[in-house]
């Protein structure tokens, strides 16, 4: 499974592709948290990384191809591989068929999760993430059994900087201005599935099973 995930921030892209990792036995590969790993340990990437996060903007294109080029080539990513939070622009998209063209490889689908702006909001402002596993909760919708503490691996939850009302507003800018064209880029070729985002996190599981049966029929 070589597959991509579209949709604006807090549309459920990382809680959704994690199904298609443990179904696949696909990498799932994040770049929002290879960025947040690289500022926490403030790496030369993380350092320049922190500037665009913290307003809410993207991480300049080449440093993000580069990056994704030298994950896709790890060992882990040869049986497949979910790209969660990439390509977010033309030029990464190029830059990814670049990638997949040097390796002989392509893409088998790009699911784009569509969800309004009001739900968006709610669902970023109670997200808490795993500091040491990167599991995805929701203080509403999705806790954990203790507060504060991941069911799985028993790490430290913790609410990321930039779920504040302020950078939300920057981040959708974004997506619309610059992520949401390659909805269009990915339909002339065939592979975008639109899917549903509204609903809770088992009916879009369910949504995302059935594209798949339609696609592998
Ligand atoms: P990134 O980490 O990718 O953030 P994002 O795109 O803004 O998306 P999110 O992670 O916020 O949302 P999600 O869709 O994964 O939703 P989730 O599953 O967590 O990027 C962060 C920053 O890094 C960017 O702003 C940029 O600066 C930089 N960056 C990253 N990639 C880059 C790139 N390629 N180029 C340039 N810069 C880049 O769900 C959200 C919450 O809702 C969770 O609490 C979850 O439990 C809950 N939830 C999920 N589904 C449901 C449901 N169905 N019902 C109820 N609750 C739900
Ligand atoms: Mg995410």
């Amino acid at each position: 499974m070589r597959a991509v995930f579209l949709g604006p921030p807090g549309a459920g892209k990382g809680t959704q592709a994690k199904f298609l990792e443990e179904r696949y036995k696909a990498c799932q590969v994040s770049t929002g948290e290879i960025l947040r790993k690289a500022v926490r340990e403030q790496t030369p990437l993380g350092r320049k990384a922190a500037k665009h996060i913290d307003k809410g903007k993207l991480v300049p294109d080449d440093l993000m191809v580069k990056l994704v080029a030298e994950r896709l080539r790890e060992e882990d990513c040869k049986k497949g591989f979910v790209l969660d939070g990439f390509p977010r622009t033309k030029a990464q998209a190029d830059g990814l068929e670049a990638i997949l063209r040097d390796v002989g490889s392509r893409l088998d689908c790009v699911f784009s999760i569509q969800v309004p702006r009001g739900i968006i909001i709610q669902r970023l402002a109670g997200r808490r993430t795993c500091k040491r596993c990167g599991t995805l909760y929701h203080v509403l919708f999705n806790p954990s059994k203790r507060e504060g503490v991941c069911d799985r691996c028993g790490g430290e939850l913790y609410q990321r900087d930039d779920d504040r009302e302020e950078t939300i507003t920057a981040r959708l800018d974004v997506y619309e201005t610059q992520t949401a064209p390659l909805t269009d880029y990915y339909r002339k070729q065939g592979l975008l599935r639109e899917i549903d985002g509204v609903g809770s996190v088992e009916e879009i599981r369910g949504r995302l099973f059935q594209a798949l049966r339609e696609i592998e029929a």
